[in-house]
């Protein structure tokens, strides 16, 4: 059973300035938390209880996120604010282990992974992602849950994918799947993979969303992995080795996903969280209508 996951949280976050100028990406808040608080509930809730956070100079405001904050906590207490004193004590519980470690220069997304190895170890671990929110709220499990499972199951490497439009292939890796695409919650093996291929050039429109199960074995193949793509170290050309060398599966996934690394899919996140939200749902609603919005 995978216990680890690696959350790569090193990056500007270019395409959301000015807003991340002086705070991290992951910290812009989808209706009452920041981004990254849903990624860690997303792997908390499938089972991981070592979360890694690959970070950089400029993101402590993560870091103090997870951490406890006694002077608030006093306060909260002494003002008789237990819900809101239960609700940041449950952030994190009591078994579940946060940790940092610096990715000191910004050599790509695959380099980013390989800062995790002295906390991994050799062990199989997960990969998320925290641009990219999974929403499993109209499904019957989590989608990162099942494919933890398919791992065990398969012994195989597991990537998560979902079809995208064939206009949008080239903001993805993309997976050549060896025969059917795989069903949804489903895996299949694959037969190469590429890192945001031309439209013309993609084979298929299975794109990787940001959610890996991958062995320890990654390591040393991104310990040799050549700059690819943008100059970058890249994760995909080395799960590319991965796969020549003992396979590797697509899952496909059923939820939805929202790209919160730019701004219009953390304004979509916005929306279809507020909407569902259980104490500011029915206000939101009414704010939309108010707006001639619908909901
Ligand atoms: C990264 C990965 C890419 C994946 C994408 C999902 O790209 O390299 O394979 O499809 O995340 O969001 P990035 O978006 O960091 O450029």
């Amino acid at each position: 059973m995978i216990r680890k996951a690696v959350l790569p949280v090193a990056g500007f976050g270019t395409r959301c300035l000015p807003a991340s100028k002086a705070i991290p990406k992951e910290m812009i808040t989808i209706v009452d938390r920041p981004v990254i608080q849903y990624v860690v509930e997303e792997a908390i809730a499938a089972g991981i209880r070592d979360i890694v956070f690959v970070t950089s100079s400029n993101k402590g405001a993560i870091e103090n996120h997870f951490d406890t904050h006694a002077e608030l906590e006093a306060s909260l207490e002494a003002k008789g604010k237990h819900d809101l004193l239960a609700s940041l004590r449950s952030m994190v519980p009591e078994d579940v282990n946060i940790i940092s470690i610096r990715q000191g220069e910004p050599l790509g997304l695959g380099h980013a992974i390989l800062c995790a190895r002295p906390i991994i170890g050799d062990e199989p671990f997960a990969v998320l992602l925290p641009d990219v929110l999974v929403d499993n709220s109209d499904t019957p499990r989590s989608d990162l849950a099942g494919m933890l499972e398919a791992y065990d199951q398969h012994a195989t490497a597991q990537l998560m994918v979902e079809e995208v439009d064939w206009a949008q292939v080239e903001k993805y890796g993309i997976v050549a799947p060896a025969g059917e695409a795989p069903a949804p919650s489903s895996s299949a093996d694959l037969v190469g993979m590429v890192e945001k291929p031309p439209r013309d050039q993609a084979p298929s429109n299975l794109a990787v969303i940001g959610r890996y199960a991958l062995p320890g074995a990654i390591f040393p193949i991104l310990e040799k992995t050549p700059p690819g793509a943008g100059g970058e170290i890249q994760l995909t050309d080395a799960i590319e080795s991965l796969r020549e060398q003992q396979g590797v599966q697509a899952y496909r996934m059923r939820g939805t996903t929202y790209d919160c690394g730019q701004p219009l899919g953390y304004l979509e996140a916005t929306l279809a969280y507020a909407c569902r939200h259980p104490e500011l749902g029915g206000d939101f609603k009414a704010l939309l209508a108010r707006y001639h919005l619908g909901a």
